[in-house]
C-alpha cells in the first residue's frame, strides 16, 4: 500500500530518477525509444546466434535502436565492447558476461555512468558485484538445477551396474560451467554405480569438445557415461566417439544441456539420452523486464527462466521449434 502510494506519488510528480537513485541504481525514464546496447560475447554456437537473433527480433517492437557487439570468445574485447557502447550514450545494457571475473570492471563503469544494466544468461562474481546495487537484474536459468537435473534423468536411466564418467565443462570462469559442474557432480556422486573419471573444459565449443574427448578416450577407453555442459560439446563427443568404434546411444550414454536442433535430432536417432533446456530467447523478457524498470517497479534481483526437458518421449515433439 505505502509503496503503491510512492509510486503513484511518483507518477505524479516524475520523481523516478529518486526513487531508483534511493536503491543506488541508475533510473530509467520511460519514453517511446531506447538506445540499447547488447554485448555478446561469441557467435560460434547456434545457441548465441538464437539469443542474438532474439534481441534483434524484439528491438522494433520494443522500441530499441540496437547497438549490439561480438566480442569473438574475448572477455577483454568485451569489456572494450561495452566502453564503445558507454561512449556511444546508451540508455541500456544488456550484458551476457563470458565469465564471472572480468566483466565486473565492466558492469561497475556502466553504473557510474548512468546507465541501467541487465546481465542476461550468465551472471558475475556475487562476492563482487550485486543485483539491485550494481546491477539492475539477472534475467537467467538455474544453471545449478540443470546440472541437478541432467544427474537425476542419469540415475534413472543408465542401465549398467558401474558408469564410468568424462565430464565436457564450458567455458573455465564462467558461471555456467561452475554451476553446471556443481549441480550435476553433487547429486551424481550421491550414488555409488557412478564416478567421474575426467572433467575437462571444451570452452562450451564443438570442436574443442570433440578434441577433449579424443584425448580423454585414450586415457579412459571405459568411458560409458559422458556429460556434457552444452549440446555443442555433446555432438563433438559424438563425433568423436563414432571415429573411435563406439556406439553413442548403445555403449555410451551422452546427456548435456541447451536443447539445439542438433541435439534434438541425436536424441530422435538415439544417439543421445537427454539435453534439459536453456533457453536463448531472451529478447521478449528483456524488453518487459525493462519497461517494468522505466515504469518504476523494484526488479527481483535474479528474474527466473524456467527450462522444459527433452528426452526420448518428447525430442520429436519439440524439434521444429527447436534452433
Ligand atoms: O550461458 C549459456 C551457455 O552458453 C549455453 O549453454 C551455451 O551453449 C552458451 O555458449
Amino acid at each position: 500500500m505505502k509503496r503503491t502510494l510512492m509510486l503513484a506519488t511518483a507518477v505524479a510528480f516524475g520523481t523516478f530518477t529518486s526513487l531508483a537513485s534511493a536503491s543506488g541504481l541508475p533510473p530509467l525514464e520511460q519514453k517511446e525509444r531506447y538506445k540499447v546496447g547488447f554485448s555478446q560475447m561469441e557467435s560460434n554456437n547456434p545457441w548465441r546466434i538464437a539469443e542474438t537473433k532474439s534481441f534483434h527480433d524484439t528491438a522494433e517492437s520494443c522500441g530499441w535502436d540496437l547497438i549490439a557487439t561480438d566480442a569473438a570468445g574475448s572477455a577483454a574485447k568485451q569489456v572494450a565492447d561495452v566502453d564503445s557502447m558507454i561512449a556511444q550514450g546508451i540508455d541500456v545494457l544488456f550484458l551476457p558476461p563470458r565469465e564471472e571475473k572480468p566483466l565486473i570492471p565492466a558492469v561497475k563503469k556502466a553504473k557510474a555512468a548512468g546507465i541501467p544494466t541487465f546481465l542476461v544468461d550468465r551472471s558475475v562474481d556475487p562476492n563482487a558485484a550485486k543485483a539491485g546495487e550494481d546491477f539492475v537484474a539477472f534475467l537467467g536459468s538455474d544453471f545449478i538445477d540443470q546440472g541437478r537435473r541432467v544427474a537425476e534423468w542419469t540415475i534413472e536411466n543408465f542401465k549398467g551396474d558401474k558408469a564410468v564418467i568424462v565430464e565436457l565443462e564450458g567455458t573455465t570462469g564462467s558461471s555456467p560451467a561452475n554451476d553446471r559442474k556443481k549441480g550435476f557432480d553433487d547429486r551424481i556422486l550421491q550414488d555409488e554405480r557412478f564416478e567421474i573419471v575426467a572433467s575437462q573444459s571444451g570452452d562450451f565449443a564443438r570442436d574443442l569438445g570433440r578434441q577433449v574427448m579424443e584425448t580423454l578416450l585414450q586415457a579412459h577407453p571405459d568411458v560409458n557415461v559422458v556429460y556434457a555442459h552444452n549440446d555443442e560439446m555433446a555432438i563433438g563427443a559424438i563425433q568423436a566417439l563414432e571415429l573411435a568404434g563406439r556406439k553413442p546411444g548403445e555403449d555410451v550414454l551422452i546427456v548435456s544441456i541447451d536443447g539445439t536442433r542438433d541435439a534434438l535430432q541425436a536424441i530422435i536417432d538415439g544417439k543421445m539420452g537427454v539435453t534439459v533446456e536453456s533457453s536463448p530467447f531472451f529478447g521478449p523478457l528483456a524488453c518487459e523486464t525493462m519497461k517494468r524498470y522505466a515504469a518504476g517497479e523494484t526488479i527481483e534481483p535474479w528474474v527466473q527462466v524456467k527450462d522444459r526437458i527433452f528426452t526420448p518421449e518428447n525430442a520429436a515433439k519439440h524439434i521444429d521449434e527447436a534452433y
